[in-house]
């Protein structure tokens, strides 16, 4: 399905990072917003591998993908524990909760005309997931390519509170979506300018739990940097 994002090897670490960073957290949350839900499989499947007895509440603004994550949350009795609305986080009310969590979109281009829209993160990429950073929630989990500008993302949690409190990171191979020539030239001249970091085909994309400084001592912001801009 060409209008659903896809990318298995994307979403699956996106899905290991929801377990370790929040569904076997110590902290023990009971309310989850999501930031695109996309087709629900990465939360799905690791609320299938885990108890969890919160509740997960997702905005997926792509109705296709909206729809297939609602049969499948039905077709796995899930529904009471991960509901989500067919809109934007920003446009909403923003529900309470301890947890932000995103699979955000962040390929960089000089426009939104790209194979999918949705996908666009703005000029450098980091737009939405810096924005995502300034909404106030406790703990932040994002995704963090080294090739969206990471180190204004890690300046901007930093200025709206923000430790890096833990991190993975996966190597991928640039994909159908970022090997468009239109959002792949334009990543390469970010490269020149430092805000763009990669090594032939393969950049580094994080799973980051950011905590606000009041609830942790641990600061891996200058680690994250290291890792995401050593390519
Ligand atoms: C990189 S995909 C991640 C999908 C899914 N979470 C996953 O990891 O497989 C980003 C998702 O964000 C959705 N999206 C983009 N802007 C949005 C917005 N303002 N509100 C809600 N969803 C949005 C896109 O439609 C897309 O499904």
């Amino acid at each position: 399905m060409k209008e659903i994002f896809y990318c298995p090897e994307e979403s699956n670490f996106y899905s290991n990072c929801l377990e370790n960073f929040v569904f076997r957290n110590r902290h023990n949350f009971k309310h989850v917003v999501e930031f695109g839900s996309g087709d629900g499989i990465p939360v799905i499947y690791s609320l299938l591998r885990n108890q969890f007895t919160g509740l997960i509440h997702g905005f997926e603004l792509n109705t296709a993908a909206w729809k297939v994550a609602n049969l499948t949350i039905d077709e796995y009795s899930l529904s009471d524990k991960y509901v989500i609305d067919n809109s934007s986080l920003f446009e909403s009310n923003q529900p309470q909760a301890e947890c932000l969590v995103a699979n955000p979109p962040y390929l960089p281009a000089p426009d939104n005309d790209i194979y999918m829209p949705l996908l666009f993160g703005g000029y450098d990429g980091a737009t939405i997931t810096n924005q995502l950073l300034t909404l106030g929630y406790d703990n932040v989990v994002v995704l963090i390519s080294s090739y969206s500008n990471p180190v204004s993302t890690i300046e901007c949690a930093k200025n709206n509170g923000y430790y890096v409190n833990n991190f993975t990171v996966l190597p991928l191979e640039f994909g159908y979506y970022s090997s468009e020539p239109k959002v792949k030239n334009h990543i390469k001249e970010m490269r020149s300018n430092k805000m763009a970091f990669y090594s032939g085909n393969y950049y580094f994309l994080a799973g980051v739990l950011f905590t606000n400084y009041q609830h942790s001592s641990v600061d891996l912001s200058k680690e994250l940097s290291q890792v995401l801009t050593g390519l």
